[in-house]
């Protein structure tokens, strides 16, 4: 039997990189929402054993360093599962893109495997197993709007709020997210861990002020309404959120730097790189706005196109497809 699922991508509204910790990875902090760009992954199982990937983009590695892989294996030893494993990827996202293309595919590969074999995991086993492939999987098992804490993996719903354009652009350059986080301990070594630490908490405070803000204006709902402060999502990036791998990665690929400016100037109400880079996107609050964006940004030479942020319900009402 085989299963179609559609693997969302992330951007980071926000993110925080603390002190880096002895297993070798930062602490974080940072809000994910997932949006309507995706790949689209069939996952069968098949007479026979093994893992074999299938996809046309010949940057997707095949072996074991392929996220899907790694999962796939530990997929089929949680559920003593037999067969031969073959996802088919459909790549439409960016590679190293920042947009958790690889980590999106990875989930959906468990997601498809669970409904390709009729035996489901546990919510703890999935999570367990997501974070152990890496650290912004567990994300793709909640979709919509997430907090994310510790490494990145420890994941926690916020309310959803109503869907707003988005305007992608992605350029041609890949950022290694390991090399990202070595400069940024470079060029914050003279920074005390004290100060590190003050700078994390400044966004959990401004995040607690959010929350609280949305919470005293829509008390007794999940789906965060439009209160005094207006569109939810735009009072959470007006409240000054920055992602800090723009520090290291702007300097070094100063196109990048070029792209955010372009997409204010093309009248984006916030702009930012999301993850690593190299992708960034705009917020937009109409359509027609997001798509006269587009085509200025095309004109500049930038690869743009328009998409939407995309709710939780909107996220598993899509994830498996036909
Ligand atoms: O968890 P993931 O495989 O995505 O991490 C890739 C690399 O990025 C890690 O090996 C580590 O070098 C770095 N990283 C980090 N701190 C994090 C997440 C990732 O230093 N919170």
């Amino acid at each position: 039997m085989s299963v179609i699922v559609r693997s969302f991508a992330k951007i980071n509204l926000g993110l925080r990189i603390g002190p880096s910790r002895p297993d070798g990875f930062h602490q974080l902090l940072t809000v994910y929402q997932t949006i309507g760009l995706h790949d689209v992954l069939r996952i069968s199982v098949k007479r026979g054993s093994g893992i074999e990937i299938q996809c046309d983009d010949p940057r997707v590695p095949r072996d074991e360093s392929n996220t899907c892989f790694r999962i796939a294996e530990k997929v089929m030893n949680a559920l003593r599962a037999q067969g031969r494993v073959v996802i088919e990827i459909d790549k439409r996202l960016p590679v190293q893109g920042g947009l958790g293309g690889a980590s999106a595919n990875a989930v959906a590969t468990l997601l498809g495997l669970e409904r390709a074999l009729r035996k489901p995991l546990s919510a703890a086993e999935k999570l367990r197993i997501s974070e152990e492939v890496g650290s912004d999987l567990p994300l793709f098992l909640i979709g919509g709007a997430i907090l994310g804490v510790g490494r990145g993996e420890q994941v926690f719903p916020l309310p959803d709020f109503p869907a707003m354009r988005c305007v992608v652009v992605t350029p041609e350059v890949g950022v290694s997210t390991p090399k990202a986080f070595a400069e940024w301990d470079r060029i914050q070594g003279k920074l005390t861990v004290l100060s590190v630490s003050d700078r994390m908490n400044e966004l959990g405070r401004e995040l607690s002020a959010w929350l609280s803000e949305l919470y005293s204006s829509a008390p007794s709902g999940l789906v965060a309404r439009r209160g005094r402060a207006g569109n939810p999502l735009l009072a959470l990036v007006r409240a000054g959120i920055e992602n800090d791998f723009e520090e290291v990665v702007f300097p070094e690929y100063p196109e990048l730097g070029e792209a955010k400016r372009a997409l204010m100037r093309a009248g984006a109400k916030y702009a930012s790189l999301s993850g690593s880079g190299s992708t960034l996107y705009g917020l937009f609050g109409a359509r027609p706005a997001a798509l006269l964006a587009v085509t200025r940004l095309r004109k500049a030479g930038w690869a743009a196109q328009v998409t939407s942020t995309l709710t939780r319900v909107a996220y598993w009402r899509r994830v498996y497809g036909s």
